[in-house]
């Protein structure tokens, strides 16, 4: 049967901005109840008074109680969560020695540690609602090494926590995707070195993730590329490892930078 999001239940993570923000206004045109997740509480106020089904919640995604409040909060006002969408995120710095150690671990603690917390704040509360959703926002980076380390780990970090979890929660009734955007323009990734580049062209806008999400919703496809193209360099990446690196070097994208 088609799953149809209207009068359902979505709770996005790092709705403040960029992609979940575009998400949080696309799901909610669509007539879901979206519970929208960060840390500035202003912006989600701003947001919640632009779109009456939009619900602020103030929390951030490295702290195991305060997620845990969020998911017991949608449970007793709620009742129900049909769509996890795990999107908080940061890129992170260079790692080139001792005093990149601590933002390369809070990199992998808000990206993939974030993940872990939504998923299992909330495993009962989508089972209880299925068929259910959970929509992790990983990389492409998650895919190719590139750009900084402590970033490519917990992007590597969350395809594998996905890719485990869609197989072991299938007979739950809860689909968990791995959703793998490119090059996309925001606050926090403004792709200020891609911009002065030839694959300037390549770099989407925070609306393209957002239509993936949504069509995530509907067909719960295990796996979603944004944009599509970028499977290519995937499939190269891992049939011609040799051929890759020798591209990636000369591509100046080896050098560790997520501007
Ligand atoms: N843009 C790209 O090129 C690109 C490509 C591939 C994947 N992605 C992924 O897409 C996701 C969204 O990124 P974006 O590009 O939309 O960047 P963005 O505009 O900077 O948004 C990041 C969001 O994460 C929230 N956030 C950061 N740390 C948090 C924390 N500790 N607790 C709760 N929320 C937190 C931020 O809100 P507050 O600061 O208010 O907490 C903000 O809402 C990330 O997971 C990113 O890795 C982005």
């Amino acid at each position: 049967m088609a799953w149809d999001p209207a009068g359902k239940v979505a709770v996005i993570t790092g709705a403040s901005s960029g992609i979940g923000e575009a998400t949080a206004r696309r799901l909610a045109r669509l007539g879901m109840t979206v519970i929208a997740v960060a840390r500035r509480e202003d912006r989600l106020q701003e947001l919640a008074a632009a779109h009456p089904g939009i619900v602020p919640h103030t929390a951030d995604v490295t702290s195991t109680e305060e997620v845990v409040g969020l998911a017991e909060r949608v449970r007793s006002e709620f009742g129900a969560c049909h769509a996890l969408i795990n999107n908080a995120g940061i890129p992170g710095g260079a790692f080139r020695g001792r005093d990149d150690i601590e933002d390369a671990l809070h990199t992998v603690d808000v990206n993939l540690g974030g993940t872990i917390r939504g998923m299992g704040a909330f495993a009962d509360l989508l089972e209880a609602s299925a068929p259910s959703r959970v929509i992790n926002v990983a990389s492409v980076a998650g895919k190719l090494g590139v750009g900084p380390a402590g970033y490519a780990s917990s992007k590597f970090g969350t395809v594998g926590f996905t890719e485990a979890t869609n197989l072991a929660w299938a007979r739950r009734g809860i689909t968990v995707t791995q959703l793998n955007p490119g090059f996309i323009e925001t606050e926090g990734f403004p792709q200020t070195d891609i911009k002065r580049t030839p694959i300037a062209r390549l770099i989407g806008v925070p609306d393209d993730v957002a239509r993936a999400i949504h069509r995530t919703l509907l067909d719960g496809a295990p796996e979603r590329t944004v944009p599509a193209f970028y499977r290519v360099f995937v499939v190269f990446r891992h049939l011609a490892s040799p051929l890759w690196r020798a591209a990636i070097s000369r591509s100046g994208r080896a050098g560790g930078s997520r501007e």
